[in-house]
């Protein structure tokens, strides 16, 4: 074959894919890593997740049977992140994220035609643009889809298709596109709790295996408080840590509205270690927890007064 001309001449979807994303799903694990113990140990010190084997168990099983997992639970638990790590984990190379929202098709997950190459060469490989449910089977790695409840019933149902025969046809090149090895899996998020969603279809739920989320046991978010404090700066005394789960814990009984995930757990430690660095001193106080505490709490106006008094009376 002659060298000239090398797009024209050999220019193949996944050839176009290997080049456009090799690099961004390079994982600096050695390979897959596919043993419970081993993975709740890396999940812990590689990405600092706190997760249960159960989780994990449940996932890996879910996947030696080629059954996409949806993670539902309540904002804030660790559901995208987690679902992310494990993906990478199965895999051993990152994932593709994908957030939908309602007005997704197969052109935007599967691949769609460049107008003007598709002018000039037609609408053959040469114009095709593989997107990143497409570009995630021919790679053999993971892919999450995130927030599944934003989306419509009709992109639901080719995500479950592909996921049950494990290939996709692009009809337009005449190509089908098939799974090589077992990287390739797929992990749903979804927050039933969000407002302003759709329901999840009978026939997506009976094919995906569901893992509950929710708030951690309470040595478990002591744990990842611990874990994800900033790194340099003022530490936060247990003591207080303690308060801060004790306030966390009220507010998801009694918010109005909001109730605040370990995700806001979090920021709200950190915010408080930062005020407390820029106050120029060495350890966390309770005011620069209570100063955090509304900004980080508050979502909507109706939780301010019961916010505010939780803090109030735990702190004081
Ligand atoms: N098990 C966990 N281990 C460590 N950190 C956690 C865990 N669960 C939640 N977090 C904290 O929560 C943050 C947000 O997690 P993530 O975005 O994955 O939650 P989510 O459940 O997807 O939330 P949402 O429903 O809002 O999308 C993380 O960055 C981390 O700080
Ligand atoms: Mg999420």
């Amino acid at each position: 074959m002659q060298s000239t001309g090398a797009s024209q001449e050999s220019l193949t979807v996944e050839r176009r894919v290997v080049e456009t994303y090799s690099g961004i799903i390079k994982s600096d694990l050695p390979g897959p890593v596919r043993n419970p113990e081993a993975a709740v140990r890396l999940l812990e010190k590689k990405y600092k997740l706190v997760v249960d084997k159960r989780v994990v168990t449940l996932v890996f099983a879910a996947f030696m049977n080629g059954r996409p997992v949806l993670f539902e639970g309540p904002p804030g638990t660790g559901k995208t992140e987690i679902g992310e790590a494990l993906l990478e984990l199965w895999a051993g190379k990152k994932p593709f994220v994908l957030p939908c929202s309602e007005g997704y098709d197969e052109y935007k997950v599967v691949g769609d035609f460049h107008p003007l190459l598709a002018m000039q060469k037609g609408f053959n490989e040469e114009s095709f643009i593989p997107r990143p449910l497409l570009s995630a089977l021919i790679l053999d790695t993971g892919i999450l889809i995130d927030e599944i409840r934003r989306s419509n019933e009709e992109f639901q149902n080719i995500l479950l298709d592909v996921s049950d025969k494990r290939r996709i046809i692009v009809p337009e090149l005449k190509r089908v596109f098939r799974a090589r090895g077992d990287g390739f899996q797929i992990i749903f998020t979804s927050n039933p709790e969000d407002i302003g969603q759709n329901e999840l279809s009978d026939a997506f739920l009976r094919r995906v295996i569901r893992v509950e989320f929710d708030y951690p046991p309470r040595h478990v978010e002591a744990r990842i408080l611990e874990l994800r404090a900033r790194e340099r700066g003022p530490s936060i005394p247990s003591y207080l840590a303690e308060k801060m789960l004790d306030a966390l814990e009220q507010l998801r009984k009694s918010a109005a509205s909001y109730k605040p995930g370990t995700a806001e757990g979090v920021v709200w430690a950190r915010m408080a270690q930062a005020i407390a660095e820029l106050r120029g001193s060495e350890t966390v106080e309770s005011s620069d927890i209570v100063k955090a505490a509304l900004s980080v709490l508050v979502k909507r106006p109706e939780d301010y007064d019961v916010v505010s008094e939780t803090v109030k009376r735990v702190f004081s």
